[in-house]
């Protein structure tokens, strides 16, 4: 069954961007002149997804008026987590809407470059009816803020490898390996099975990596080393360089923007 359907939860509280999103919820924050949500939404589009289930929280009304809003042609529908009790139990509020069919979850605060990287998760769930699961290779030393996998062996040519095991947060010495889970992810229906026995992570929330890693050790997921560029909008200095990035590529603000840091970084006053 081919991927139209994608969850994009956003129900956080957004605790990082701490004064702002007292008023303004996190995935509005806008990535230049853009509110980070629309990137996720035209990056789901670029894939060949028609319709979008936002999970949203009810203190976040703008989230509401976002998808009313929202461009790009996507229907979109908004299911209320009734407190952000973790990314698992956020996913599992779209349990009724998705229904059978196989589905992608983008987290919005990951900025990629381009559709690229969703449209092979979609290839490589496709092609093998099993979970497919977005990976980055990281510095040994970082490896301590993800969720980090077992792989069974190497990954191939095309960065495609098959997954064992999901280690939440290791220590860099204890690591099964440097490939890190990223947010974006292709799941069947199966999902829904695993995350419903989840039990409460250290902190107490649902935590989709530990659905995960329930359904590799029964050899029912793959990964796929993500080869476009990525931003981790969810620290406002991701949020600051993914800004930047976006204006250095605009024909309009580009040159101007080059030309202000660089009388800048010489220490100069503007
Ligand atoms: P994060 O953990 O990065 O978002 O979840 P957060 O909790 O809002 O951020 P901080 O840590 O307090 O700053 C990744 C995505 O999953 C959503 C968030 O809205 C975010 O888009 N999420 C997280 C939910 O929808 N529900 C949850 O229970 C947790």
């Amino acid at each position: 069954m081919p991927v139209r359907v994608a969850v994009i939860p956003a129900a956080g509280l957004g605790t990082r961007f701490l004064p702002a999103t007292k008023v303004v919820p996190k995935e509005l924050l806008p990535v230049f002149d853009t509110p980070s949500l629309q990137h996720t939404v035209d990056e789901a589009i670029g894939a060949g997804i028609e319709h979008i289930i936002l999970i949203s929280n009810r203190a976040k009304p703008a989230i509401e008026v976002f998808a009313e809003e929202a461009s790009g042609g996507a229907r979109i529908t908004v299911v209320y987590q009734d407190s952000p009790r973790g990314l698992g139990h956020a996913v599992e509020c779209a349990r009724e809407l998705v229904g059978d069919a196989p589905f992608a979850v983008l987290l919005p605060d990951e900025l990629m470059g381009d559709s690229s990287h969703l449209k092979d998760l979609v290839a490589e769930y496709e092609a093998t009816g099993k979970a497919a699961i977005g990976l980055k290779r990281v510095p040994r030393n970082e490896v301590t803020a993800y969720g980090c996998v077992t792989p069974q062996g190497v990954p191939d040519a095309n960065g495609r490898v098959g997954i064992r095991d999901v280690v939440e947060k290791p220590n860099a010495v204890d690591a099964p390996s440097d490939l890190v889970i990223i947010g974006r992810y292709v799941f069947g229906r199966d999902v829904f099975g695993f995350l419903a026995t989840l039990k409460p992570a250290a902190g107490g929330e649902l935590q989709l990596s530990d659905a995960i890693g329930n359904m590799a050790r029964t050899g029912k997921v793959n990964g796929v080393l993500i080869s476009c560029t990525r931003h981790d909008t969810g620290t406002p200095m991701g949020m600051l360089t993914a800004s930047i990035d976006a204006a250095l590529k605009r024909r309009d603000v580009g040159p101007q923007l080059r030309a202000w840091l660089e009388t800048r970084l010489k220490g100069e006053q503007t």
